[in-house]
């Protein structure tokens, strides 16, 4: 099934793996709401399909504004993707910083929860949807170096995993993606020595659209290359 004039929720839709799946669904003749904190100002961009939206996925109120703002425009929320995410260089526990260790579990466990949230509330009026969580291949199995970033990535894969529990009753369909590595600003500050060897965006973005228009989507993709 294609996915065509969908309405389309991608976070953290500005860069790297966001912002391929943006350009890949919007190209498809879907309406696409991209979320991230340095769009300057609310507005569609020339292809018209594409609203940009300033927000923080770590705050609940403004994922909930938003939420509000997409169904008075649009009526129905189909697909939201909780994508946004911080990394954090590697580093053993004592020389972490645990503020930015704070700041990367508000945003890739908490934007997470806040998104599948006011997504839902409306999807289960609806009785239908699809929330897809991008998490990583870092929540399969623990990696020296990078507690904090896989403590975040397998909590949102235990609240993506119960979250599909809870919804499946309303026929909404709750899926987990993990990739491994791809090349992406996400390792802006440093990259993992491996990084010329990780995936392209593209590539990750088209199995993950793969996934979504199967009859029936694997719940929990594995992504490498
Ligand atoms: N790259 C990899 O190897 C890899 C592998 C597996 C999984 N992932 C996951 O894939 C997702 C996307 O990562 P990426 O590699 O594409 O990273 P990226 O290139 O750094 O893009 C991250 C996106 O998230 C947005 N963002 C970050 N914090 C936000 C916040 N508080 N509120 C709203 N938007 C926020 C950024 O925009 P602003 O900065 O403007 O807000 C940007 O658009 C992340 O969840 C990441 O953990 C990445």
């Amino acid at each position: 099934m294609k996915i065509k004039n969908k309405v389309i929720v991608i976070t953290g839709g500005t860069r790297g793996l966001g912002a391929a799946m943006k350009s890949d669904l919007a190209a498809k003749g879907n309406k696409i709401i991209v979320i991230a904190r340095s769009i300057n100002r609310t507005c569609f961009t020339n292809k018209e399909n594409v609203l940009n939206v300033k927000a923080d996925v770590t705050r609940e109120a403004d994922i909930k504004k938003i939420a509000s703002r997409i169904l008075k425009k649009f009526n129905h929320i189909d697909i939201w993707i909780n994508n946004a995410g911080i990394w954090l260089p590697h580093a053993p526990i004592e020389s972490m910083n645990m503020e930015r260790v704070h700041q990367m579990i508000e945003t890739n466990l908490f934007g997470t929860i806040y998104g599948s949230k006011h997504a839902l509330i409306q999807m289960k009026k609806q009785k239908s949807g699809i929330i897809v969580n991008i998490i990583s291949s870092s929540a399969l199995a623990g990696s020296p170096r990078s507690s904090g970033y896989c403590a975040s990535k397998f909590a949102v894969s235990g609240f993506t995993k119960s979250l599909r529990l809870e919804a499946a009753d309303y026929g909404i369909k709750v899926i987990a993606v993990y990739p491994r590595g791809i090349r992406t600003s996400l390792f802006d500050e440093e990259r993992p020595a491996s990084y010329y060897k990780f995936m392209d965006s593209s590539y990750v973005a088209q199995k993950i659209i793969c996934n979504l228009e199967k009859s029936k989507p694997c719940n929990d993709l594995i992504i490498k290359s």
